[in-house]
């Protein structure tokens, strides 16, 4: 089942005369259950990639589809709806409300679509799930990095998105965490089947995804780096 299919993507940033062409003829299909990696340097083009990909951004050029539906055409108000039922958004930086406790921030997701009520269960089972089950009651500042960056997967996933995006998500973590995080990620893989996309510049996280890719020159290409070691 094709749970996103990007064509053609076209995306510039113009700043007073300058002209700066980010990405050009991306191509992209996602079915249930992928795990795709992208890979570059910083710069290369990843959060505007991944932004446009979950509708929060808008190409220049090129169609794209979540879930049987192009959304190219969406209305704001509809494209706001559709992107809180259907995807889940990991940010490089936590952006957690440092006023709300951990159980509120998972919560918000489930606020905006109007079932927090039932959600409340959810929220505990992602507690467990991420050994966070301790800190519902702490606020962002009072947990560690690691924490924080679980706390936002949780945020991403109460509303059981059929995609989950994640930009750079292990960017701010040291070793131990990111692995930790990765560990969680092929979880949610294997025993889910959830459909997960994130952007890196680690090798390391890279080789997890079963689909691996380079951002390039503004196009994808396969990420061959492991298959010539
Ligand atoms: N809103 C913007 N206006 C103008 N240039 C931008 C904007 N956002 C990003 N850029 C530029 O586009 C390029 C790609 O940025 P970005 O997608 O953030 O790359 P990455 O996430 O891979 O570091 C960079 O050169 C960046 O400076
Ligand atoms: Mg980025």
């Amino acid at each position: 089942m094709t749970i996103l299919h990007a064509n053609s993507i076209h995306k510039s940033y113009r700043t007073g005369k300058k002209h700066l062409k980010v990405l050009s003829d991306i191509n992209l299909e996602i079915s249930k259950g992928d795990f795709v990696t992208i890979m570059g340097p910083s710069g290369c083009g990843k959060s505007t990639l991944l932004n446009i990909l979950g509708t929060l951004d808008k190409p220049d050029e090129g169609d794209l589809s979540l879930c049987s539906k192009n959304v190219s055409q969406l209305s704001d108000t509809a494209l706001s709806k559709f992107r809180n039922q259907h995807i889940g958004f990991v940010f490089q930086f936590h952006h957690l409300l440092p006023e709300f406790t951990a159980e509120e921030n998972i919560l918000i997701p489930a606020r905006i679509a109007g079932n927090q009520f039932e959600s409340k269960h959810k929220a505990q089972e992602l507690f467990e799930y991420f050994g966070l089950k301790e800190r519902k009651d702490h606020f962002p500042l009072q947990l560690s990095g690691g924490e924080r960056q679980r706390l936002a997967l949780c945020r991403a996933l109460v509303n059981e998105p059929d995609i989950l995006l994640a930009d750079e998500p292990t960017g701010n973590l040291d070793t131990g965490n990111a692995n930790k995080l990765i560990e969680y990620l092929n979880n949610l893989r294997n025993e889910f089947k959830q459909t997960i996309l994130i952007t890196t510049h680690n090798p390391d996280v890279a080789k997890e995804g079963n689909i691996r890719l380079i951002l390039e020159n503004g196009t994808l290409q396969t990420n061959n780096l492991f298959e010539n070691p």
